[in-house]
């Protein structure tokens, strides 16, 4: 038995509960540790390496917005740093973060392997080069002619949460090795949650292992992703607990050796609101792995999609309007070209804090971050005080620092005629 040290109490108790109903509107929740002191005008230095965002900026002074500007060399360092904070992991780079072919091409250069969600990320990856053994088809809900799809390209490695899509995987897939998603906790402190819609609980992805072995397929780990932009660290020693349990009565109870634990992502980007460091997400998670599994660690796979490439983005719009609702409303309205349907979808519930910067100074007055579709939805941010100079004027631009990740693939492709994001890769 592995002893089990340094655990906060929270922790320990939250092994075994069931998973909380989480939704994306986490922000409704007051923040209580946006950064007090800093400035409100972001430092290009807290988000960018001086290099990369000199890059950045030489190529978008010379664009029209909106647009992003994405700079692959801090993609490539956030990666090397990633391998170099778990060296015994291996990467799946999540493709719906940024499914760009030139983020694409990097990552397989650098050896990532991809978490792919559908048959069109799947063409995609394929098509750039990627050989079929370096892809996991991550989404468990999937049709079963496009779980073929996956199997006849090569796909030998699918992810479950239900008995339905696992029977189809059996049929589809066969022989193929799977990997049973359960729920975690950790919705009220991760800024994007992801646990309710997927995974189940711990004693159906036992049932569901073992029906695997049953239907002839290769019963190979479990997996969790505790939400992204994850700010909680212990989110993992809870769900890595719950593994264990998985992996040790599957063992002894059914001789079922499981050979694989998928950690998810959930590793921080830099927003307005904190966070560790990766280091000090990767020392806590070896701990914790230590502390379970002691020499016996299996095969460790992460899926990053933020942490990779948020911080090596930035979204630069215009201001197409400055008003008030009244002659003597205190209210500032600032409508930028860019909004919700156009790649700030992450904004929904105020949900991510873009750190939103100006080369403008002067006097700041809070003000309302509106898009320019005509959708009242299309509010940035209301509740959340962002300050901007007071001089800021039609024409001017607006840096929405951070936004490298599931900006240009959520963004609408025609919303108010509006034409999907353009992104530019230096
Ligand atoms: C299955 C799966 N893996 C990984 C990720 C990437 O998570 P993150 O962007 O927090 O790293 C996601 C995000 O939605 C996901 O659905």
């Amino acid at each position: 038995m592995v002893r089990r040290r340094g655990r906060t109490p929270a922790a320990k108790t939250a092994g075994l509960a069931i998973a909380d109903g989480g939704s994306y509107h986490a922000a409704a929740r007051p923040s209580t540790n946006v950064r007090k002191h800093d400035p409100v005008i972001p430092k290009i230095e807290d988000y960018y390496e001086a290099d990369a965002f000199a890059r950045m900026k030489a190529l978008a002074d010379t664009k029209e917005t909106p647009f992003l500007v994405v700079d692959t060399a801090t993609i490539a360092r956030h990666y090397d740093e990633l391998i170099g904070a778990f060296p015994y992991a291996l990467v799946y780079y999540a493709v719906k973060a940024n499914p760009a072919p030139e983020v694409i091409s990097l990552l397989r250069d650098r050896g990532s392997s991809f978490d792919i969600a559908s048959i069109y990320e799947l063409d995609r990856v394929l098509g750039l080069g990627v050989g079929p053994e370096r892809v996991s088809y991550g989404n468990t809900i999937k049709k079963s002619r496009d779980i073929r799809y996956f199997y006849e390209r090569g796909v030998r490695l699918y992810a479950t949460d239900s008995e339905a899509d696992l029977r189809n995987i059996a049929k589809a897939a066969p022989g193929s090795k799977v990997y049973v998603r359960i729920l975690t906790e950790g919705s009220q402190t991760a800024d994007w949650p992801l646990s309710r819609k997927f995974g189940c609980q711990t004693d159906m992805a036992m049932d569901l292992l073992i029906l695997a072995r049953e239907l002839g397929l290769d019963p190979y780990g479990v997996s969790f992703h505790v939400g992204s932009q994850q700010r909680d660290i212990g989110t993992w020693d809870a769900a890595i607990a719950k593994v264990k349990v998985i992996f040790e009565r599957l063992k002894e109870e059914d001789g079922i050796q499981l050979r694989m634990i998928n950690l998810g992502g959930g590793f921080p980007a830099n927003y307005l609101v904190r966070t560790n460091d990766l280091a000090t997400y990767a020392n806590e998670i070896t701990r914790y792995l230590e502390e379970d599994f002691g020499d016996e660690r299996p095969e460790i796979i992460l899926e990053p999609g933020r942490s990779l490439i948020a911080n090596a983005g930035m979204l630069v719009s215009e201001i197409v309007l400055v008003s008030r609702k009244s002659r003597t409303g205190l209210n500032r309205w600032m409508y930028v070209d860019v909004g919700k349907f156009s790649g700030l979808i992450e904004t929904m519930g105020e949900s991510i804090k873009f750190p939103v910067y100006t080369e403008k100074t002067g006097e700041l007055e809070e003000v309302v971050l509106a898009g320019p579709t005509c959708d009242s939805a299309d509010v940035m941010y209301e509740d959340h005080k962002y300050e901007l100079p007071l001089n800021l004027a039609i024409g001017d631009r607006l840096y929405w620092f951070s936004t490298g990740a599931y900006t240009t693939s959520y963004s609408a492709i025609e919303f108010n005629g509006f034409p999907p994001l353009k992104a530019y890769y230096v």
